[in-house]
């Protein structure tokens, strides 16, 4: 059994608390590999901004439980070493699938760890999170549990369409489960593709496709609901249109990429939602780099001279999220 604590990682708790309060979210961002990790926490320390990284299981396939969290370990020492003294920092557990991952990557150092029941039957969704609850908690890890079924299709979460939670669940499962945070369904999704173009109207001048309103009729109802609480947003990505349209000039074929506009985003931020999560945007800026220094120096072959400017990028891009969007900067 190792501690987060020894890491010097932390657990949610506060840095939600002070969130809510403040009308703020932090930064939920995935990360599978090096250039991803060292992007994130220079992002972190030059924004002065608490920041969650978050393993699922498809970096866990690619990357090993084991090293991503050494790589959390170092990542906390090398943001010290960027100059921030009092790093607050998460490693997290993105989308658990059973009892028996949480309970994995919590006796390795995971400071929170999420239970996606989502797809369960209701009564089988509180059984399960209050399991991990239970369990997590001896040790001071905090834990996320989800209610509403999110659409999309990434490589380990997958449903066809969306169902909203249901705001009038939401204070039964809370106090069933005595999960720390909720993540919640109210139109965001998985991946690069979040609405079909029927489901979008077209910007006359730009032609873009322009996506529909989150619910945030369903985000008040369950906010009266829980006063306070620490609401969730997954699928937040907003598929910056440079960035397929970069990777579409230099050979890609992102057909109809779409995502959630920034501002419902920053909108969100500043209610009960305090963790937005972000993945695809970090995909696209990575690949968008990558294929764009490669058509441009066809002769190159040293990795770091692709790689480092997809980092460049991606560090770009959170420093972006967190000032523009999720108003998570200068509260270190
Ligand atoms: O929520 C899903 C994340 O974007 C992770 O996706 O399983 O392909 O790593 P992944
Ligand atoms: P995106 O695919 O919108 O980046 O969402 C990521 C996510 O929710 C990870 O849990
Ligand atoms: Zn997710």
């Amino acid at each position: 059994m190792i501690s987060y604590k020894t890491l010097g990682l932390v657990n949610t708790r506060e840095m939600f608390a002070k969130a809510v309060k403040g009308g703020y979210a932090i930064p939920a961002f995935n990360f599978n590999n090096m250039e991803q990790l060292q992007a994130i926490v220079m992002a972190a320390v030059e924004t002065k901004s608490p920041v969650i990284l978050q393993v699922s299981k498809g970096a866990r396939d690619y990357a090993n439980q084991t090293l991503l969290r050494y790589m959390a370990e170092g990542a906390v020492e090398y943001a010290k070493e960027l100059g921030c003294e009092k790093p607050e920092i998460v490693l997290h557990l993105d989308h658990g699938d059973s009892f028996e991952t949480c309970k994995s990557c919590i006796d390795m150092g995971f400071s929170s760890v999420m239970i996606d029941g989502s797809h369960l039957p209701y009564e089988e969704n509180v059984a399960l999170t209050k399991k991990v609850v239970e369990y997590a908690h001896q040790f001071d890890v905090t834990v996320e549990g989800e209610l509403g079924v999110l659409a999309g299709v990434e490589d380990e979460v997958s449903a066809e369409e969306s169902h909203y939670t249901k705001p009038e669940e939401v204070v039964d499962f809370v106090t069933k489960t005595g999960c720390d945070s909720l993540a919640i369904s109210i139109g965001t999704s998985h991946g690069a593709y979040k609405f079909t173009p029927e489901q979008c109207t077209v910007d006359p001048e730009t032609g873009r496709l322009l996506p529909p309103p989150l619910a945030f009729d369903v985000l008040e109802a369950i906010e009266k609901e829980l006063p306070g609480f620490p609401i969730v947003l997954h699928g937040s990505s907003s598929v910056p249109q440079d960035d397929v349209d970069t990777i579409n000039k230099y050979g890609g074929k992102l057909v109809a990429a779409v995502g959630i506009p920034e501002e419902q985003l920053r909108k969100a931020s500043k209610s009960a939602v305090c963790k937005i999560n972000i993945d695809s945007d970090s995909r696209l800026a990575m690949t968008a780099a990558v294929r764009k220094t490669l058509a441009e120096k066809p002769g190159e072959f040293d990795p770091r001279k692709y790689l480092g400017p997809a980092r460049a990028s991606m560090k770009e891009l959170y420093m972006h999220k967190i000032i523009n969007v999720l108003g998570s900067n200068d509260k270190l």
